[in-house]
């Protein structure tokens, strides 16, 4: 285990290409036991992998819940909040509109990094933001993925139906809001925005708007101690305790709405 480690870092120090290489290669080796000689998802991961940061898990669990949404006819759009370079939103929106573009996707971000944190983030969050915890709507300059990047892999790379696909650019506090009747309903609601703040402010704007049946992925639930406490307080809030999560890996997670 150790000797792997060592392998990958020197590899990613070294050689950045070939680490990238052998990330992709075992990508789509571990979509190839999942999948079989289904070239759709194979094709899919291979493509995305350089303009996502998600796990290898949580990008085989976007495409899993969204693929059954379509076989399923879970009617709504598909939305991800915190987008950075889009791969894993062109996962869902290569499914949305695989069989015709009558299924929306959104996608929201800034763009622009991360937005400051705040104290309700933890201290591994303020060590990222150099102690700058005061929560302001500006950029860190962390996890930038730059529009460009994005509607070159979603309409040059995957030639994506434009009418299908919106990028939203800007902070979740002043978009959602006014593009919440806009999108109508939900059946996929992916959180991927990191800080408390971003989480809760998904989850007061666009969880009534997710149907019964629809699912929530929270990306972040193990990983950042500020996501973690914006969905339990959300749900301890509505008096949900209830709620059925399902781990995805060591951080994400997903649920299906009662
Ligand atoms: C971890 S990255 C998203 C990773 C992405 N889902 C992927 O496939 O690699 C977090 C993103 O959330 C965005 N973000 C976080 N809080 C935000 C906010 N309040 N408003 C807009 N964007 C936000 C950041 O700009 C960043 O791109």
């Amino acid at each position: 285990m150790k000797q792997k480690a060592w392998i990958k870092n020197f590899l990613k120090k070294y050689f950045p290409p070939a680490h990238a290489f052998s990330v992709r290669c075992s990508l789509v080796l571990r979509a190839f036991l999942r999948y079989g000689l289904d070239c759709n998802p194979l094709r899919l991961f291979w493509i995305v992998e350089p303009y996502t940061m998600v796990g290898h898990a949580r990008l085989f669990n976007a495409y899993d819940l969204s693929q059954r949404c379509q076989k399923e006819h879970i009617e709504g759009a598909f939305v991800e909040c915190g987008v950075w370079r889009g791969g894993c939103a062109a996962i869902m929106a290569a499914v949305a509109t695989r069989h015709g573009a009558r299924r929306k996707t959104w996608l929201f971000d800034s763009f622009e990094g991360l937005p400051h944190p705040t104290e309700k983030d933890g201290e591994k969050a303020a060590l990222y933001a150099k102690q700058n915890v005061t929560g302001e709507l500006a950029s860190i300059k962390i996890n930038v993925g730059p529009l460009q990047d994005v509607e070159r892999l979603l309409f040059k790379i995957l030639k994506l139906p434009r009418e299908s696909v919106y990028a939203v650019k800007g902070w979740f506090q002043e978009t959602l809001p006014q593009k919440k009747d806009q999108i109508g309903p939900i059946a996929i609601l992916r959180m991927d925005g990191d800080w408390y703040e971003s989480t809760k402010c998904i989850l007061d704007n666009l969880y009534d708007s997710v149907i019964p049946g629809g699912y929530i992925i929270v990306d972040d639930y193990g990983s950042w101690e500020g996501c973690k406490k914006a969905v339990d307080d959300f749900f301890r809030a509505r008096m949900q305790p209830e709620i059925d999560f399902k781990m995805i890996d060591l951080a994400g997670l997903y649920f299906q709405k009662p």
